[in-house]
């Protein structure tokens, strides 16, 4: 076989079939094709996208290219929740321990934070004393004692993704819908889970901007899903503004707590149980509305709060932190933001707003950067609410004062007051499924 021919077979708008796929795939983790060929296919792929089967072949060849997790013990009862990325979105601090409590299984490996965007790694490990690595035989062993564990990404899962994602990253080919279902569905798959629930985020702070092209990702995520023998639906949710108030590692976790205490009338709370309630629904085969049932009782009357605590003290944090979460939170430096005007918040720019969090110390702008696991931004308004000149919209916390006064800059202009109120945007678009 001859990359040439398959470089050029895509170009001229033909299917590729399984054996170029599979050899495309194997050739390049084994280092045989130069990077100059792959990224001319993922130009061509670019351009001409990929039919349904050809999505499905090239997630299974990027899913069969390294280690696989056998989750099969746990008797297809695996669930897992995965977002696109979000500024606040701290869902997976609630919907995992949700899940476990009510039976579900979540064996989960998460990313750390991306650009503005924030990682649940990170805000676990601005619990003291969290540990986001454990063996794979520690894994395994927590899910089956607590029915929950939590990792950062381990192992040599997916590495022609990992390969092809750093060729994309720097020859402008990401932002192509096969390309970003199959990147992340082959890790999805690769680690083993049953039953998945994707967060698919449109908005100003999410990698897809508009809500049509949220919907075919969507889609093509789902449908990669079922012809690989697993169970997955996708909710469209908004990132047009940050998920709940908090923006901000160990700010994040804090909010997060409150929702697993009990208080469920907050848009946070409102996202979290969709997601969970879907996961159910899959894991148990219920319908939505009986599952959304016990996704409540298990969050009001305390279910889901103690398997948190369980969890987190498995994996070693230290859960007094939360009978006293102020002193979790507390950062040397806060300062407030008012509003400039009265009127109403008619846009808060949830891109601008999660940079805001990186300057203050809340993210790395390299990759290497220490993050400040109590940085970040805590808003008092969010879009739609009226508020008058002088009145406080936020307060940003730092342990340095060295790009404060550019991170308040930055925060004023990230919203916009107006006269006119806005519209009410949905929390959930859509969720999206296969018809089967
Ligand atoms: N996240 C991924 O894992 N892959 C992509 O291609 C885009 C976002």
């Amino acid at each position: 076989m001859r990359m040439y021919d398959i470089i050029a077979k895509k170009r001229d708008g033909g299917e590729l079939n399984k054996q170029e796929i599979d050899w495309f795939i194997s050739e390049y983790t084994a280092d045989n094709i130069p990077d100059y060929q792959a990224s001319a296919l993922c130009m061509a792929i670019f351009f001409n996208g990929m039919s349904e089967k050809e999505t499905a072949l090239l997630t299974a060849a990027m899913r069969d290219s390294g280690d696989k997790v056998d989750l099969s013990c746990f008797g297809g009862k695996t669930a897992d929740k995965h977002s696109t990325g979000g500024v606040g979105d701290k869902t997976t601090l609630i919907v995992a321990p949700v899940v476990a409590s009510l039976g579900g299984y979540v064996a989960k490996m998460s990313g750390r934070g991306l650009g503005h965007t924030g990682g649940t790694v990170d805000k676990l490990e601005s619990i003291k004393g969290f540990k986001t690595t454990l063996s794979s035989d520690e894994f395994l062993n927590q899910v089956k004692n607590i029915g929950i564990a939590v990792i950062g990404q381990s192992g040599n899962l997916a590495p022609a993704d990992k390969k092809l994602y750093a060729l994309r990253d720097v020859t402008a080919t990401v932002n192509s819908i096969p390309l970003i279902a199959s990147s992340i569905m082959s890790k999805k798959l690769a680690a083993g889970t049953d039953n998945i629930v994707l967060d698919v985020k449109v908005g100003s702070g999410a990698f897809m901007k508009n809500l049509d092209d949220a919907k075919d990702l969507a889609q093509a995520m789902v449908d990669i899903g079922y012809n690989c023998g697993k169970k997955v639906s996708a909710l469209i949710t908004n990132m047009d503004v940050p998920l709940g108030y908090a923006i901000g590692n160990a700010l994040e976790v804090k909010e997060a707590a409150a929702v697993l205490k009990g208080n469920i009338n907050s848009d946070l709370a409102k996202v979290c149980i969709a997601l969970a309630s879907n996961i159910i629904s899959l894991v148990k085969g219920i319908d939505i509305n009986q599952s959304e049932l016990q996704v409540k009782k298990a969050l009001c009357d305390g279910l889901a709060y103690n398997k948190f605590l369980e969890w987190i003290t498995a994996q070693g944090g230290d859960v007094s932190v939360f009978d006293d979460l102020e002193n979790f939170v507390k950062a040397e430096y806060n300062v407030e933001v008012f509003s400039e005007a009265d009127g109403y918040i008619t846009k808060m720019d949830a891109e601008k707003l999660g940079i805001v969090s990186v300057m203050l110390g809340g993210g790395r702008a390299t990759k290497d950067d220490e993050i400040d696991f109590k940085a970040g931004l805590v808003l008092a308004h969010k879009t739609g609410d009226l508020v008058k000149k002088g009145e406080k919209i936020a307060t940003l916390y730092s342990n340095t004062v060295k790009d404060m006064s550019k991170a308040v800059a930055l925060f004023n202009q990230a919203i916009v007051v107006g006269e006119q109120k806005p519209l009410d945007a949905p929390l959930v678009y859509e969720v999206v499924t296969k018809d089967v």
